[in-house]
């Protein structure tokens, strides 16, 4: 078994920004505890000062044991990421231990508090993971989040590219990945990759009254992922993973229903739309694949015009499937909101048997950004509240994952509190469409689907226009991409469906 603790977020300096009895107190504790190593994942100092360096690297000697540091944004600032590498160490780099690696990487910007892995970093990081791919421990670690956090206020800073590093680590099988950033602790699994966030461990700078806390993370022989998230007040929050391995997935449960996901169709008569392509996948939704139901995830025309809206009620009528539209924000730009509500109507919960399908508005006018708000998460967390002993799916145009091939700058401002509701709450499927990129993975047990485009040439999926094919079994759902022309396919996801679920029992 391997311990580590997991510290972030100091924020050295001399001002009372920094809690030195915090950072004494879990220096202590981890020094008197069996820990193999710590790792440090940023925002070392405040503002990236020479005196604050000083400061810090004197402090840091106090902890007594191998020692892994990496730079925030923080330290970034005022060209300290020169003084880090003088005072703290390398920006970047491997540590090898028996069967672990970790690869550390600097996914600061100067005087920016984004983050990215991009270009020259991004080519080293996927060298690195090659290179070890034999380890049985796989561990990255970088100061930014990967998956929007709740509780963090307005949903920022994530890595530009989050979705390209996402899909790299999940390529890789990639164990942990290890950040800080967001002063906030949160522990989700997505696949089998654990994504741990540590709090801060000694700044005052808490969010929601929280105190400062660390992360233990044991890996233990038989694969097994423990993290607990521990608060300088004693209380603990423990998670545990286990990865399922080879992953071969046969349904043997009864199929129960398949959906069509579709989106971005952006019908107009601009030269981008590609009318025989939608009119191609319609014509083999109709007539090859046959769903119970037809779901289209927003940006149903490129300009909300009354000429559009005529057209794509054209189209969509053709559709022989029970059809669910939700707007994106194409579709509400000039008169769009008005016209959505009159040619496809305003989005209303649809129940088939024990399957309930929630509808979720998010688009805003004159902004590709999206909201549900205060008051639509406590309404998303009623509604799946009063469905939970059905199946229960949520319907939105804004992508809650970072999406390859996009640049990921938060899309949904609050896509942190939104995805931790919907992983929760028991949400059995969330299907969005934002990004231009089919992209399916499994946050905790909440498999989440994003649809390409249809039929808009500018699209980012070098499989070309597609939709989406989510057959639902008793025991499992499988999610397909079909390209939109040819019909050729490819899997996005197979997830089983846990036994205890109350829907299955209520036939
Ligand atoms: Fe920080
Ligand atoms: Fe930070």
């Amino acid at each position: 078994m391997i311990r580590i603790a997991h510290i972030s977020d100091t924020h050295i300096t001399q001002d009372p920004a920094f809690k030195s009895y915090a950072y004494d107190l879990i220096v202590n504790e981890v020094n008197r505890s069996d820990f193999d190593l710590v790792i440090h994942t940023g925002d070392v100092t405040n503002q990236g000062l020479k005196e604050e360096y000083e400061h810090a690297s004197y402090l840091i000697r106090k902890i007594e044991k191998p020692l892994i540091v990496l730079p925030g944004n923080h330290d970034a600032r005022n060209v300290g990421y020169e003084l880090f590498e003088k005072y703290i160490g390398p920006l970047y780099g491997v540590y090898e231990r028996d069967d672990l690696v970790i690869i550390w990487i600097d996914s600061t910007i100067p005087d920016l508090s984004d983050g990215r892995v991009g270009g020259y970093k991004f080519r080293w990081l996927k060298e690195k993971l090659e290179e070890y791919s034999h380890k049985k421990f796989k561990i990255v670690a970088a100061h930014h989040h990967l998956v929007p956090l709740p509780d963090t206020g307005r949903e920022r800073n994530v890595l530009y590219n989050a979705g390209d590093v996402l899909d790299l680590l999940l390529r890789h099988e990639v164990n942990l990945y290890l950040c800080g950033h967001k002063h906030v602790p949160n522990v989700y699994s997505i696949e089998d990759l654990v994504v741990v966030n540590a709090g801060c461990t000694s700044c005052r700078k808490t969010r929601k009254g929280d105190v400062n806390s660390y992360n233990i993370i044991k890996l233990n022989g038989d694969g097994r992922i423990d993290v607990t998230i521990r608060r300088v007040t004693g209380d603990e929050e423990k998670k545990s993973y286990k990865s399922v391995k080879p992953k071969l997935f046969i349904p043997k449960g009864k199929h129960l229903l398949r959906i069509v996901q579709m989106s971005e169709s952006n019908v107009s008569d601009r030269i981008y739309f590609r009318k025989r392509v939608l009119e191609n996948a319609i014509r083999a939704i109709n007539e090859k694949y046959k769903p119970d139901l037809v779901i289209h995830c927003g940006d149903i025309v490129d300009v909300g015009i009354e000429r559009y809206y005529e057209a794509a009620a054209g189209y969509y009528e053709k559709i022989k499937a029970e059809k669910m539209i939700v707007p994106g924000h194409n579709d509400i730009t000039y008169l769009g909101y008005d016209l959505f509500k009159e040619y496809f109507g305003e989005p209303e919960i649809k129940e088939f048997g024990d399957f309930v399908f929630i509808p979720l508005l998010t688009a805003q006018y004159e902004t590709p950004i999206g909201v549900v708000g205060r008051m639509g998460q406590r309404l998303l967390k009623s509604l799946l509240e009063e469905h939970k002993e059905k199946f229960t799916a949520v319907v939105m145009h804004h992508n809650l994952i970072p999406i390859p091939r996009s640049r990921e700058l938060g899309f949904l401002e609050d896509a942190g509190n939104v995805l931790k509701i919907l992983t929760e709450e028991r949400t059995e499927l969330v299907m969005t469409g934002h990004g231009g990129n089919a992209f399916g993975v499994r946050i905790e047990r909440t498999p989440i689907v994003n649809a390409g485009s249809v039929s808009w040439e500018l699209q980012r999926d070098p499989f070309g226009n597609s939709f989406n094919l989510i057959d639902i079994y008793e025991d499992m759902i499988v999610a397909f991409e079909i390209q939109a022309t040819w019909g050729s396919r490819k899997l996005l996801g197979i997830w089983k469906i846990k036994t205890e679920v109350p829907w299955k029992n209520n036939g």
